[in-house]
């Protein structure tokens, strides 16, 4: 099995103190190992988690010795109107914020809808995100250079053989039959889309965005397709060997993405752990890799996704 891309361990000994991120879906896996190390360097963390308790037991978890600190401030991204509370209590609390970790999600969900009426995973791993973004845009702004990174898989090009597309016709399945997988590949398609508009957009203010795959990582997410227990215990040696990595291996890509000064260098790049392509040549991953979905590089889809993601959250055209 090839081994997993590790961050030079430099970056994450690096001093964070002074500086702010926000981490959403940081009270579980790959979100929750992200929090811990920011905070263990130094930084202030923002946990954002849509169930406060959670976050509460997941601060209980920084190591004795870490020195930033960690705020748990309640966020369901299946609401914008939670998004827009949670946008203008942290903004208000810290002008000044150097990254935001666009992490959380769910994956292969059952049909159904946000509090909105978008379709669950669509509008909880993408809108949600996009609108937080454009909120928290003043404070990353007065922190930069600052750093966007969204998470995204590489089910954006192929998710257990749903090809990844973004069906503006049909974004919610309203017309097609619902597939779980397809509407994953479509929401982690528009979170690679998001960054790469993004970051052209904000260039200039000093922001950088990207988006990541963390690798097949052993998490919750699995949850709507497998019970966790059965990952976590009679499955674990087989799916190791299968590729599965630990969240601490799966957070090496975020965390890269955020600290590394590489990265500056390619904002609107995609950056990839191990991972499962179409095309065979990208499994080894990289930091950045092309991705192999053509769509993923189409500035047209790019733009037009931004105008109707605008027009769904109701934020005012760009
Ligand atoms: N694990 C993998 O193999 C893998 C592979 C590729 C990409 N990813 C991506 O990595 C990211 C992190 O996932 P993970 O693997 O660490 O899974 P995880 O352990 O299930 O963490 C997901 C986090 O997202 C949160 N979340 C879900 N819905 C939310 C909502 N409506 N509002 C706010 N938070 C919400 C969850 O909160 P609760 O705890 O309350 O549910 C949890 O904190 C996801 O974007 C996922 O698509 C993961």
């Amino acid at each position: 099995m090839p081994t997993p891309k590790m961050c030079p361990p430099e970056l994450l000994a690096r001093d964070l103190t002074g500086k702010t991120y926000v981490v959403t879906g940081g009270n579980s896996g790959i979100g929750l190992v992200t929090v811990l190390q920011l905070a263990k360097q130094g930084a202030t963390v923002v946990l954002a988690c849509r169930r406060p308790e959670e976050g509460e037991k997941a601060r209980a978890q920084a190591s004795a010795d870490a020195r930033g600190r960690i705020e748990v401030v309640a966020l369901d991204l299946a609401s914008l109107a939670s998004v827009r509370a949670f946008a203008a209590e942290v903004s208000a609390k810290h002008p000044a914020i150097h990254g935001l970790v666009a992490n959380a999600g769910v994956m292969n969900t059952p049909r159904g809808k946000t509090k909105d009426g978008f379709e669950t995973q669509l509008g909880t791993n993408h809108l949600g995100h996009f609108l937080l973004t454009e909120l928290l845009l003043p404070a990353l702004e007065k922190g930069a250079p600052s750093r966007v990174v969204v998470l995204s898989s590489c089910y954006h090009d192929v998710a257990q053989g749903r090809e990844g597309r973004i069906d503006f016709d049909d974004l919610g399945f309203e017309r097609r039959k619902y597939d779980g997988w397809e509407a994953y590949a479509q929401s982690k398609l528009a979170n690679v889309l998001h960054a790469k508009h993004l970051a052209e957009r904000v260039r200039a203010r000093g922001i950088t965005a990207v988006s990541v795959h963390p690798g097949w990582v052993r998490t919750n997410l699995i949850r709507s397709s497998l019970p966790v227990w059965m990952q976590d215990t009679v499955l674990r040696p087989f799916l190791r060997l299968a590729g599965m990595i630990e969240p601490w291996e799966g957070t090496q890509t975020t965390l890269y993405a955020l600290l590394s000064p590489e990265v500056e260098a390619h904002s609107g790049a995609y950056f990839s752990q191990l991972g499962m392509y179409r095309d065979k040549a990208a499994n080894a991953g990289g930091w950045p890799l092309r991705s192999p979905n053509p769509i993923a590089h189409d500035d047209a889809v790019a733009a037009r996704l931004d105008r109707v993601s605008r027009q769904l959250v109701g934020l005012p055209s760009a």
